[in-house]
């Protein structure tokens, strides 16, 4: 994988941070929500180059994706899918224009999407799991995702990867059995998440 390239490099316009009161958010999450700024480019590959991952058949999903960066970093990679959930409609909007525009000689996934909606709402997909988070949200928010992302992973048998770029609420992962620290930066953290193949529902978080 060669160096990680610009927004204008990409052909997409991701850079200007949003302050939470510019953010069009509805719903009962608005509150835990964090301002919308972009991962400096080069941090996804930087955790994605050590994981084992078996990419074509791998589901990647950014979940607060903002104005889309990451999404169009992911779709870099030969990932099977690759999946943006954005809480603010205008947010979403954007990425799903810089999806668009992005040039597709760097393209190499397969399919790549924006949803409009809640993180603490999605459900994931059979296949291997990579979920990105760039603090986008507090600890209520997370246990949500956390508790769906364990409910699905057991329903498929297969496991997941959360790569956490500046990890407010680690604390969430980390006190569940299922989960292990995998790699460490000063900046961020990776986690493997197996839940086991028992076929049982994973305990409530609360
Ligand atoms: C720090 S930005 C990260 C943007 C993008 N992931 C990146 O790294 O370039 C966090 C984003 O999470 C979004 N967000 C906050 N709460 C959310 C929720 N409950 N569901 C979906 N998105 C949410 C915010 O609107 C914001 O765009």
């Amino acid at each position: 994988m060669s160096k990680a390239p610009s927004d204008r490099e990409l052909g997409i316009r991701t850079q200007r941070s949003e302050g939470i009161e510019r953010l069009d958010l509805e719903g009962p999450n608005r509150i835990h929500a964090e301002r919308y700024e972009a991962t400096p480019p080069g941090i996804l590959d930087e955790m994605l180059l050590g994981l084992d991952v078996e990419w074509p058949a791998a589901t990647f999903t950014d979940l607060g994706c903002g104005k889309g960066r990451v999404v169009c970093h992911a779709a870099r990679w030969p990932f099977a899918r690759v999946v943006g959930v954005e809480l603010s409609a205008t947010l979403a909007e954007q990425a799903q224009a810089n999806v668009a525009a992005m040039r597709p000689a760097h393209r190499k996934a397969a399919k790549v999407e924006v949803q409009q909606g809640d993180a603490a709402r999605h459900r994931f997909g059979p296949g291997p799991q990579v979920l990105y988070l760039y603090n986008p949200f507090r600890a209520p928010v997370l246990r949500a995702v956390v508790q769906h992302l364990l409910t699905d992973l057991t329903r498929h048998r297969a496991e997941a990867h959360v790569l956490y770029f500046e990890p407010m609420a680690r604390a969430v992962l980390e006190q569940r059995p299922e989960v292990s620290l995998v790699a460490e930066a000063r900046r961020w953290a990776v986690f493997r998440v197996a839940p086991g193949v028992t076929g049982e529902t994973p305990n409530a978080l609360e």
